[in-house]
């Protein structure tokens, strides 16, 4: 990848960042503080997408920064990928929340809040152009495979998703820590299996159309 399509990629996300932070297409875009858009590398081969920034992602703009994303940053570990070489981002790009009274309680995003995101997921998507998706959890999964697909059934098997990219999806790393003893071990082991399988996939070479000839410009 030249360093000016990095670039060029670099600055198309920011660009759609700082329309997202001014969007208010739903009521979230109100309550929330910070839109929490998306971060990691422009040229990533894996784009994780999860359900909705959390309390601590609103606070500090970012996606996966509390505790599903630090076990998240240990699951991509697991398959020798740091944080920064992946692209993370969420279905929706703020907080979806509930007021229960003496505080904002996180809920799943609402199937129109979905809807009005869909386009600056679709942005991302086609910006980053990553050579797979992995989708974490139910929500985040029947956002790309219908509303249908079982997380328990069918996680673990590659579908086609927007401009035919591959999407896996497995157990949310929220899910993951909502287990104890020997259920959250074998919920573990499950999300292993099918992180190895992203593994496998990346570690394939680039079939023809995606090895298509990179414009190189002097001195790259
Ligand atoms: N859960 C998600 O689905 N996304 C985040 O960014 C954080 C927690």
């Amino acid at each position: 990848m030249s360093l000016q399509e990095r670039t060029q990629r670099q600055h198309a996300l920011e660009r759609a960042a700082a329309v997202v932070a001014q969007c208010r297409k739903c009521e979230i875009g109100s309550t929330r503080r910070n839109s929490a858009y998306g971060e990691g590398d422009p040229c990533a081969a894996l784009m994780v997408v999860g359900e909705g920034p959390g309390e601590t992602e609103d606070k500090l703009g970012r996606p996966f920064v509390g505790r599903a994303g630090e076990l998240l940053d240990k699951m991509l570990l697991a398959i020798d990928l740091p944080r920064e070489d992946v692209y993370i981002c969420n279905t929706v790009k703020c907080r979806p929340t509930l007021d229960v009274g003496h505080r904002l309680a996180n809920r799943a995003p609402t199937p129109d809040e979905m809807r009005n995101c869909r386009p600056y997921l679709e942005e991302q998507i086609a910006i980053v152009r990553p050579r797979v998706i992995l989708a974490l959890g139910a929500p985040a999964a029947k956002s790309f495979m219908g509303e249908k697909f079982s997380i328990t059934k069918q996680r673990g098997q590659w579908f086609e998703g927007p401009n035919g990219t591959p999407v896996i999806a497995t157990f949310h790393p929220a899910y993951i820590l909502r287990q104890t003893g020997g259920a959250m071990t074998e919920v573990k082991k499950l999300v292993f299996a099918d992180l190895k399988q992203i593994r496998a996939r990346l570690n394939e070479p680039l079939s023809a159309p995606e090895q298509k000839p990179e414009q190189h410009s002097l001195f790259d």
